[in-house]
């Protein structure tokens, strides 16, 4: 028995509709797919390239006309062969997976890092919507790797949002959990969304944890199979690709022991995080 909808676990080809780059080591690309197109912020797809590997990614947007996209960073052989594709190529999807941020109403922080804005960029569009009141924290190695920026300052206003950079070259000089003890001595918050590196989001953890206040956390670990059956991607007794990718507090409490700290690899052996 399958355990998702044999329609989104179909495998479908598409083609690249459009693709911008946005930063150095980071492309978006667009393309039609009615399935993932039905995607909640947080969901993710598997993205095939030909003749060279299958790959999870957050998804960046999804609109009812069809159109999805995702933010991919240049890290290794599959995410390199798919930055050299050009609009019109031919791409394997299979998705949406996973479960999903809750859209809640309120005062809300997002702390963000690297590809991990992708689908936080996605939830900020749903909560607007809801009137939510949205304060973000938004971190990256450099300037130019501040992903969407621009729009998050659109959706949150300027003053609303805090952009870090580890080398100092725009905004406060330190990581994204830098500006975060400041921020929540002074708002009340009713939930912190967080995704990037995962020692990022551990630290968030640990101050929300202090301070009473809700987490959902989107957590990466190898996948392959997406669909709960491989076992590739397990943190303590969950199966990311199934029960998350995105964690509530009571369950990031749970698998406090690897939550940050180590993941496993290839041959399913546990090492540390990097
Ligand atoms: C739920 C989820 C959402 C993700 N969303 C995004 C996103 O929006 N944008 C983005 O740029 N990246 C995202 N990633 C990470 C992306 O899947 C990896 O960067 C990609 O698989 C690397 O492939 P590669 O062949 O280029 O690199 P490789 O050289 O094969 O690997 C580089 C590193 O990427 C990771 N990786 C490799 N294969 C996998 C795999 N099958 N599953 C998970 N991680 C892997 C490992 O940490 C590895 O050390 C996401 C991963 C997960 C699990
Ligand atoms: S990727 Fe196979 S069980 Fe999660």
């Amino acid at each position: 028995m399958s355990a998702y909808p044999t329609a989104a676990n179909k495998h479908r080809t598409t083609r690249l509709l459009n693709i911008k780059t946005e930063s150095p080591t980071v492309k978006t690309f667009t393309f039609k797919d009615k399935q993932c197109a039905k995607a909640k912020p947080g969901q993710f797809l598997m993205l095939w390239i030909p003749g060279i590997d299958e790959i999870p990614l957050s998804i960046l947007d999804a609109d009812k006309n069809g159109t999805v996209s995702v933010a991919v960073k240049k890290v290794g052989e599959a995410t390199k062969a798919l930055h050299e594709l050009k609009a019109g190529e031919t791409i394997g999807v299979r998705g949406p997976f996973g479960n999903s941020f809750t859209v809640k109403k309120g005062k809300i922080l997002m702390v963000g890092g690297g590809t991990g804005l992708a689908p936080l960029l996605f939830l900020a569009k749903k909560l607007a919507l809801e009137k939510a009141k949205i304060f973000m924290v938004m971190g990256a190695k450099t300037r130019e790797e501040l992903l969407f920026k621009e729009v998050f300052e659109k959706i949150c206003g300027k003053e609303n949002l805090v952009a870090t950079t580890e080398d100092g070259s725009y905004g406060v000089k330190g990581l994204a959990t830098t500006p975060l003890e400041r921020i929540l001595a002074k708002e009340k918050l009713d939930i912190i969304y967080t995704c990037g590196p995962e020692k990022m989001m551990r630290k968030v953890f640990d101050l929300a944890e202090t301070r009473g206040i809700a987490v959902e956390a989107s957590l990466e670990r190898l996948m392959r199979c997406a669909i709960g059956l491989c076992g590739s991607c397990v943190i303590g007794k969950y199966r990311v690709c199934r029960d998350g990718p995105v964690f509530t507090v009571n369950q990031l409490r749970e698998v406090k022991g690897e939550f940050g700290v180590s993941k496993r690899d290839f041959d399913g052996k546990l090492i540390p995080l990097g």
